[in-house]
């Protein structure tokens, strides 16, 4: 029987050119560049111009991911696009993707799983290609928060950042590409990232503006506490059952939301800081663009080549978090 699996054949990142700094912050709001870098290890975040929009981004980071690929528009059977930010609440941003891209060919649609919505569409094509369904498929990990978030309110607008980046992963027979992977969710955590107008059960009223129910809010001390364990747990879920060790791992690529956390679960885990890729000072926490990125940047940086043992790990809203083993 044929066996198929999923290569990462391209990669490919569009980040606004607009950078906020923290001393640009600390000059509008009551914080500081020493606060913000002491907690979370951000240092700056790049953020769209009134007339850039996630689905521009989106397509942008396709399309370099496409060329990496060497395929064509045609060639696309499937679009993923993880975000919680997408232009509209309907449409869905998947179609604009496709369409700008000239995807005719493809299917489309967006995955809404905060900051782990990257590593859920990247386990979700994988079982389109091992299926043998499809050949090539779009991964795209797009958010637009600065649009999200109250730029007074100290608590949310130091921490994010707005950028896409995409993958092209294509069927082939040769063994590589996804190895384990773990997806969760606990639910009872559900107010801890929350934007509690906008949706069905409260829609958007002048009742709702007022009170600023529209924004992103987040119990930064609880979701803190849950994501220093989970990280490490879903790391080790996925090397255990993949029956590796945390040694044969050449680069663990966490979400980038807070550089503390991320030093936490590497050192539970046992990883040297030489194998942790950190860009969270330049970019801030873009929720679920945030693994892509990385995972961009560890190619154009020489720190991530074929054939290498890669380990993601996210964690974000609902609650979600999700890890998988990937070869290169
Ligand atoms: O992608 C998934 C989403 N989110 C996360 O991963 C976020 C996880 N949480 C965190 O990264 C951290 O909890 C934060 C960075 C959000 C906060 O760091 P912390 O060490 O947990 O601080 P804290 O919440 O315990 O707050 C300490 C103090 C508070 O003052 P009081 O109540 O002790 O007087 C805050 O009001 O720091 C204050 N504070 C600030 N001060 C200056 C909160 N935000 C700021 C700020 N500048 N930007």
């Amino acid at each position: 029987m044929i066996r198929y699996y999923g290569k990462l054949a391209g990669y490919g990142k569009a980040v606004p050119e607009k950078i906020i700094t923290n001393q640009e912050l600390a000059e509008r709001i009551d914080t500081s560049d020493e606060w913000i870098t002491e907690r979370t290890g951000i240092k700056e975040r790049h953020v769209v111009r009134e007339d850039e929009h996630c689905s521009e981004l989106a397509t942008e980071a396709s399309r370099r991911a496409m060329d990496k690929a060497g395929i064509t528009a045609e060639e696309v059977d499937l679009i993923i696009v993880a975000t919680s930010s997408p232009d509209y609440l309907t449409p869905p941003v998947s179609s604009q993707v496709q369409h700008n891209l000239g995807a005719n060919n493809a299917g489309a649609f967006v995955m809404v799983v905060g900051c782990t919505g990257f590593v859920y569409a990247l386990v979700t094509a994988d079982q389109f290609i091992r299926s043998g369904q499809y050949r090539n498929i779009i991964v795209v990990g797009v958010e637009v928060t600065s649009r999200n978030v109250d730029w007074n309110d100290r608590n949310t607008c130091v921490l994010f950042g707005d950028g896409a980046a995409a993958v092209v992963l294509q069927r082939t027979e040769t063994e590589t590409g996804l190895i384990t992977h773990h997806l969760g969710s606990d639910g009872s955590g559900f107010e801890h990232i929350i934007q509690v107008a906008g949706g069905t059960r409260n829609s958007v009223t002048h009742k709702s503006l007022d009170e600023g129910l529209q924004f992103l809010q987040m119990n930064g001390r609880e979701v803190f506490k849950f994501a220093s364990v989970i990280m490490g747990q879903a790391l080790k879920k996925v090397v255990d059952e993949a029956g590796y060790t945390i040694d044969e791992i050449d680069l663990f690529i966490p979400h980038q939301a807070n550089a503390r956390i991320i030093e936490f679960a590497a050192k539970q885990a046992g990883l040297p800081a030489e194998k942790v890729f950190v860009n969270v000072d330049k970019y801030g926490n873009t929720s679920a663009a945030s693994v892509p990125i990385a995972i961009a940047e560890a190619f154009e940086q020489n720190r991530l080549k074929e054939g290498d043992l890669l380990a993601l790990v996210a964690f974000g809203s609902g609650l979600t978090w999700g890890s998988c083993l990937f070869r290169v």
